[in-house]
């Protein structure tokens, strides 16, 4: 039997997509898609052997045509589940209807706490003295899908948005490895809002 593909899409450094490449049991890295040509986790994938694609909105006449050429994109490496790794954009409605409940976004908050772009900042900001990581399944809203897993650490008197992010993302790092193992070899099931992985 042939392993699951995974497809990753990612908009920045990619050190999520990293620790995923350097840990992937049971399961293939089949494609790494950016929406910004010059993200680090592009070279990341080709440094592994990966195929990468990008598909930048500026490319495409509208938001819109972008949505159906970033689905595209995706279709062309067949992938059995998506991972959004540090993915900045909300994604459009093509490609959560051919994939809705097979598409997992992580967020470096405790949700439904501090969802959107800036989670480490607006928990900062707020003086919450534990945070942590997220990996939920993805649906229309923002960052509102079901939750996979969570992972907690201490927010520290001298934090930065900087030293608590790079702190979130060793533990989310783990977390991200571990529940995609466990998606794509074991399965999993969606109860109301409830997701229980089979392994
Ligand atoms: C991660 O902390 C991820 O949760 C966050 O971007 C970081 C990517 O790190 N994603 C979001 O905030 C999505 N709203 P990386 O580029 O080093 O893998």
């Amino acid at each position: 039997m042939t392993p699951p593909r995974v497809a990753v899409i990612v908009s920045g450094s990619g050190t999520l997509l990293q620790a995923l490449l350097d840990n992937a049991q049971g399961y293939t890295i089949s494609s790494v898609l950016s929406d910004r040509a010059d993200a680090l986790g592009l070279e990341r994938a080709r440094a592994a052997g990966v195929p990468t694609a990008v598909v930048q909105l500026k490319d495409f006449p509208d938001r819109a045509a972008w949505d159906r050429g970033l689905l595209r994109a995706v279709e062309a490496f067949s992938p059995d589940l998506i991972v959004l790794a540090g993915f900045m954009r909300i994604l459009g409605e093509p490609l959560l209807a051919a994939y809705g409940g097979r598409i997992v976004n992580t967020h470096p908050a405790l949700l439904p706490a501090f969802p959107g772009a800036h989670g480490v900042r607006d928990a900062l900001a707020h003086g919450v003295k534990v945070t942590g990581c997220s990996v939920i399944l993805i649906d229309a809203g923002v960052d509102s899908g079901p939750i996979i897993a969570q992972r907690a650490t201490e927010v520290l008197d001298d934090d930065t948005e900087e030293t608590l992010h790079e702190r979130i993302k060793v533990i989310e790092r783990e977390l991200l490895v571990d529940v995609v193992e466990r998606m794509t070899t074991g399965g999993w099931q969606v109860d109301g809002r409830r997701v229980l992985l089979r392994r």
